[in-house]
């Protein structure tokens, strides 16, 4: 018996990461995987695992969006995960850079909630869980202006559809990872001018002396989508190493 058996769920950003990790461990866990990313070459990887189905999905993309709501109309977890890292101050950021992390940060997951969220009701049955970070309203973080604002937004959306829908029904919570172990990060340690310098500082800020893996914030996924967190809508969940403490 798995905690996730008969339970279908649909992940964005599922190619690399956390959102890689969460797939893996839902579908190992009995569920049936959607697996969405943008990438269509590193998605191909996880047709190999049972219970994991692969889709393109851009998350700014509406009509994508709507495409896959009409081959998946009924899901039972929604699990928004695609976001991106702009690094600078309000000073380094750009209108453009502005518009297109809280695009892909924020809009994407109002999109893909107003999508599924109408079956859900029908089905007076679902169970949301957003992407946010302790990069958010949760703790004030250097060069993350234009991503902490995204990520406190995703906080807020969280808390108003756990409020909005509750009595129909539908849970919504969101996770909030300190500095977790992934490609991204480790691309952007690399972009660094010094990157040995960069990866001992981000290193210096773990209270734990390491980074969280993607598969402990996978953990985090499996239980919010099951049964077990029934009793849990509209809340944050700091996994960050107590980083924020
Ligand atoms: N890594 C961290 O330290 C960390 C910390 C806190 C929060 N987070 C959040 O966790 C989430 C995943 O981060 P990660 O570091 O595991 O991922 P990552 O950056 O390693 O991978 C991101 C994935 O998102 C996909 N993607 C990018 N744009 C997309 C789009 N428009 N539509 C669909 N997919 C798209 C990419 O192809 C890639 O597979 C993000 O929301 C991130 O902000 C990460």
């Amino acid at each position: 018996m798995g905690r996730l058996d008969q339970k279908t769920i649909l992940i964005s950003a599922a190619a690399q990461g956390i959102g890689r990790a969460a797939a893996i461990a839902f579908a190992k866990e009995g569920a049936k995987v959607i697996a969405t990313d943008i990438n269509e070459e590193k998605l191909k990887e996880l047709a190999q695992y049972p219970g994991i189905e692969t889709r393109v999905l851009d998350v700014t993309d509406k009509n994508q969006i709507e495409l896959l709501a009409k081959e998946f109309g009924n899901i039972d977890v929604l699990c928004n995960i695609a976001g991106f890292v702009h690094h600078g101050s309000i000073l380094d950021c750009t209108e453009n850079d502005w518009d297109f992390t809280m695009n892909v940060n924020v809009r994407s997951m109002y999109m893909m909630i107003r999508t599924f969220l109408p079956k859900m009701l029908e089905r007076k049955s679902g169970n949301i869980i957003n992407m946010s970070s302790v990069a958010s309203s949760i703790k004030g973080v250097v060069n993350r202006c234009v991503y902490s604002t995204s990520k406190a937004a995703v906080i807020g959306l969280t808390k108003s559809v756990a409020a909005d829908f509750i009595e129909q029904g539908i849970r919504c919570n969101c996770i909030c990872p300190g500095t977790v172990d992934t490609p991204s990060l480790r691309e952007r340690i690399q972009a660094m001018p010094n990157p040995e310098q960069a990866l001992n500082g981000f290193l210096a800020r773990q209270r734990m002396n390491r980074f969280c893996t993607a598969e402990e914030v996978a953990h985090l996924c499996v239980f919010l989508a099951s049964d077990e967190a029934a009793f849990i809508t509209g809340s944050e969940y700091v996994i960050d190493g107590g980083w924020s403490l």
